[in-house]
């Protein structure tokens, strides 16, 4: 596996790759790569010829209270798994490179962004497509692959990639969870044992809804209400009272919420386990049992 830490060396790998013929897939992560991340890169591989999988904690898209300082980082175990995973390049840039100066010029997110997740972390998806920009000019993919998880970022950064005429496919690959339903994430490290098991209420209250959408009922308020009552269910807050809502809306792939709910509706929600926010989302046609289950790792 190359490493490199340039963006003038990343181009150039990458343009030489592309130069032979071959098809470069992209990965961008923020590090401490689980098997949600080492499966995005099983389908780049499959889609492409050769694989550059990023780690770069981005300062531009955690908000002045958030975990910037203390997001989990551990490159020595990151490179392993990459490079066991067959990753062709890891490309690991420090901050200057990045940003070798405050950047003045920002991607605006749009009305997309205004909602949900953009709602309660006010400039946060303007500092993810302003890096993921950059990240494409400096590796440009054929195909970057994003996970399904972060719904709203990945429908971003589609919509970026066309409106901006990145002139590469953005991939959609499905959520990978645990075997008891929790979507893998890199902030779970943060919740401890009762944490944990309290932070399976936002996959409970997915199938809650997917279950009464399942059974007839098509009234978004009504299933909106059904999915609230899983997630705040006394059970859940006796395990650990540490839960409080964010949202549960039933929107469509532009983040609208939906007059009329179809198998295309993502029911998304987002919820406070301690001091760790967590997001989910499913397609209510595909299911929570449609993504990828995986043993704890
Ligand atoms: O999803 C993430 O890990 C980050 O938001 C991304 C896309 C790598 C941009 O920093």
């Amino acid at each position: 596996m190359h490493e490199l830490t340039t963006p003038k060396d990343m181009h150039a790998w990458s343009r030489a790759e592309r130069a032979r013929g071959r098809r470069v897939g992209f990965v961008p992560t923020m590090g401490a790569l689980h098997e949600g991340h080492l499966r995005l890169v099983d389908r780049a591989k499959e889609r492409t010829d050769r694989v550059v999988l990023s780690i770069f904690v981005n300062p531009l898209q955690f908000g002045p209270k958030e975990d910037f300082t203390k997001y989990p980082r551990d490159l020595a175990r990151d490179r392993t798994l990459a490079s066991e995973r067959g990753v062709d390049c890891l490309f690991v840039p420090a901050l200057e490179a990045v940003y070798p100066q405050e950047p003045l010029v920002r991607i605006a997110s749009g009305p997309m962004a205004d909602t949900l997740e953009g709602a309660a972390r006010p400039g946060h998806f303007s500092g993810v497509l302003t890096v993921v920009a950059k990240l494409f000019h400096m590796v440009e993919p054929d195909v970057a692959v994003f996970g399904r998880k972060d719904f709203q970022q990945a429908m971003l950064v589609r919509r970026m990639a066309a409106d901006l005429d990145f002139g590469l496919e953005v991939d959609i690959a499905p959520t990978v969870r645990e075997l008891d339903g929790l979507a893998l994430s890199s902030r779970n490290s943060y919740l401890d044992a009762d944490q944990r098991r309290a932070a399976l209420a936002l996959s409970r209250a997915l199938r809650a809804v997917e279950q009464a959408w399942r059974s007839g009922e098509a009234d978004p308020k009504t299933l909106q209400r059904r999915g609230m009552q899983a997630l705040m269910a006394p059970g859940v807050a006796l395990m650990a009272p540490g839960v409080s809502p964010g949202y549960l809306e039933l929107v469509d792939e532009q983040l609208r919420p939906v007059a009329r709910v179809d198998a295309r509706t993502v029911v998304v929600i987002a919820a406070q386990v301690g001091a760790t926010r967590l997001i989910d989302n499913v397609v209510l046609g595909e299911g929570v049992g449609s993504d990828i289950a995986v043993r704890a790792s």
